[in-house]
């Protein structure tokens, strides 16, 4: 069984795919960490992120891994643990301009799919239920108003800490600025862009909370297993 959850950044695709593989035991595939390890590792190695034949060749010839752990998967490339580099402002300002390159999007597929080739997965990004699994037996397209998105982003970020939201309105505005920046270059490139697949479930979670989303999907799920 194949689950494809697309949608913008801060749509709580990552919480939702985390409690349905959970509850459902399938694995969870984080489209979104590899495409931020290829940036990561493009910045960190010196590669010019303009030079797209190199990106190009970086992505080809790095290995990225999901290993996983206690805490949840590591994300690893050539054995190195880049789960937590890969979540910086930095990476998150040029994971869009390193994943609108075809030869990185292509590099991506083959290890996408191998994880579905073995495994019941539930697959979350942009482009799962269009390009990498067009023939899915759950589709969702998931959205939230921006701003929403924006305040959920900054929660997680000061997850743990006592916050008083009324202090956080800048970094809410500087989020929300940084997420519409990013949403407008995934959804305007060429190759595999943000669209939701014709065929899929179109679920706006603004006004809902992550356990009623995923009870929703969790419906599909059970819908598609009875078919
Ligand atoms: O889901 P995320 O924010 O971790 O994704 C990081 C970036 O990777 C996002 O800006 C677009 C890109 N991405 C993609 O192009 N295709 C995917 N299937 C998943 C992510």
């Amino acid at each position: 069984m194949i689950v494809a959850i697309d949608g913008p950044a801060g749509s709580g695709k990552s919480t939702i795919a985390r409690a349905l593989a959970e509850r459902f035991g399938f694995e969870k595939l984080d489209t979104g960490a590899m495409y931020r390890s290829v940036a990561f590792t493009a910045l960190d190695r010196g590669v010019d992120l303009d030079d797209e034949a190199a990106v190009d060749d970086l992505a080809r010839t790095i290995t990225i891994r999901v290993v996983p752990s206690a805490e949840g998967p590591h994300m690893t490339v050539d054995g190195r643990d880049v789960s937590r580099e890969i979540r910086t402002p930095l990476v998150d300002a040029n994971v869009s301009k390193v994943s609108a390159y075809p030869g990185v999007r292509e590099a991506m597929l083959e290890p996408q799919r191998a994880v579905a080739a073995e495994h019941d997965v539930v697959a979350e990004g942009r482009d799962i239920g269009t390009v990498v699994f067009p023939h899915a037996d759950v589709k969702v397209f998931l959205t939230a108003d921006p701003r929403e998105r924006a305040r959920r982003r900054v929660l997680q970020r000061h997850e743990g800490e006592a916050v008083d939201l009324a202090a956080l309105e800048p970094e809410v505005a500087e989020t929300l600025a940084a997420i519409e920046r990013r949403d407008a270059l995934d959804a305007s490139r060429d190759v595999a862009p943000l669209v939701a697949a014709s065929d899929a479930v179109q679920i706006d979670s603004t006004a809902y909370t992550i356990d009623e989303v995923t009870d929703q999907i969790a419906a599909l799920i059970e819908e598609a297993k009875r078919a």
